[in-house]
């Protein structure tokens, strides 16, 4: 899909007092109407968003907050794919180019609503800075992010036929992409104290997933008892996202019409694991995806272990 540089209609500046004007926006080519229609869309008073970067623990936090918004509803969550349960704003728009697909599935849906997102902060819909709707955001290493990006974009097609290496090098030819990555997760990283924002990350999930669960049924007000709590951890887990066919995007990839979607497949729910890059990326390609990253983390006057919540109790 080709990306070009798109001028958000206007910018959260009552929520961060930073250069906008020159904060980079990248999508999809053509895409001015559909950003159009989202900075303008209407959301119903009690949504709830997930908003994260592709690839950095959204199913995972998405299946967690349509249980607790829908009462632990368990056999109601493996019945439906969670992209009917839980629609992703961009998709019908992305892969159709037809924006009735991306905003239909929304309005269709029962309140509460619980939408899924990987648009930045300002390309969301501005009644969402007004902060009277909830948003989880999720942020994981980049490094993980990516490799993980690139295993889906190999079974979605886009990336079939290229080695993790060479997707790899394309990735470190500029600082566009840890740019993209860092300013995303850094502005929510920001908003983090807001009473409408729940931050988190994939590094905390997998730390203690108790605890995140915890902390999300008091940010969405919906209570659970220890019978639920057990139930939860045993739904979340790794092997159990792994063989649920609701959590692994499979409604998803039937949608997907590339030429070579599927001729290499990778499971959605693939690996789960903190630094798994380590030992798929060589040590020269790590240290110079660090020294970009850290380039850009500088810029922003952020660590990347604020960002993960690494020293968070
Ligand atoms: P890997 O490809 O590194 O395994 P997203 O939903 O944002 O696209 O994120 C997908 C990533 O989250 C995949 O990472 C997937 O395996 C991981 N994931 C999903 N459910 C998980 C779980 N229950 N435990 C650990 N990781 C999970």
């Amino acid at each position: 899909m080709e990306r070009v540089q798109v001028t958000p209609r206007s910018f959260p500046t009552n929520l961060i007092d930073k250069d906008w004007a020159n904060r980079k926006h990248m999508h999809k080519k053509n895409s001015e109407h559909f950003l159009s229609l989202v900075h303008d869309m209407k959301l119903r008073d009690d949504d709830v968003w997930v908003v994260t970067l592709p690839k950095c623990g959204t199913t995972w936090m998405q299946e967690l907050s349509w249980l607790l918004l829908n009462n632990c509803d368990f056999a109601g969550a493996l019945a439906k794919d969670q992209e009917l349960r839980s629609p992703f704003l961009e998709f019908g728009f992305s892969l159709h180019d037809d924006v009735q697909r991306s905003f239909g599935p929304i309005e269709k849906l029962n309140s509460p609503r619980l939408i899924k997102s990987h648009l930045p902060l300002a390309l969301l819909p501005s009644k969402l800075w007004e902060g009277q709707h909830k948003v989880i955001y999720v942020f994981r290493n980049p490094l993980d992010h990516w490799v993980s990006r690139y295993y889906h974009g190999v079974t979605f097609g886009f990336h079939y036929g290229k080695t993790l290496h060479q997707f790899f090098d394309e990735i470190l030819a500029s600082d566009d992409f840890a740019t993209e990555i860092i300013e995303h997760a850094h502005e929510f990283y920001q908003l983090r104290n807001e009473p409408w924002v729940f931050y988190t990350s994939f590094e905390r999930m997998k730390k203690d997933l108790r605890g995140v669960i915890n902390d999300v049924s008091s940010f969405l007000n919906k209570p659970i008892n220890e019978q639920q709590m057990e139930q939860l951890l045993k739904h979340l887990s790794f092997e159990e996202m792994k063989k649920n066919p609701t959590t692994n995007h499979l409604w998803e990839f039937s949608q997907v019409k590339h030429k070579n979607a599927g001729k290499e497949k990778h499971p959605f729910v693939r690996r789960g694991d903190v630094n798994g890059y380590k030992d798929e990326l060589t040590p020269e390609q790590i240290e110079k995806a660090n020294i970009g990253i850290q380039r850009i983390l500088e810029k922003n006057s952020v660590t990347m272990d604020e960002l993960l919540l690494k020293n968070d109790p």
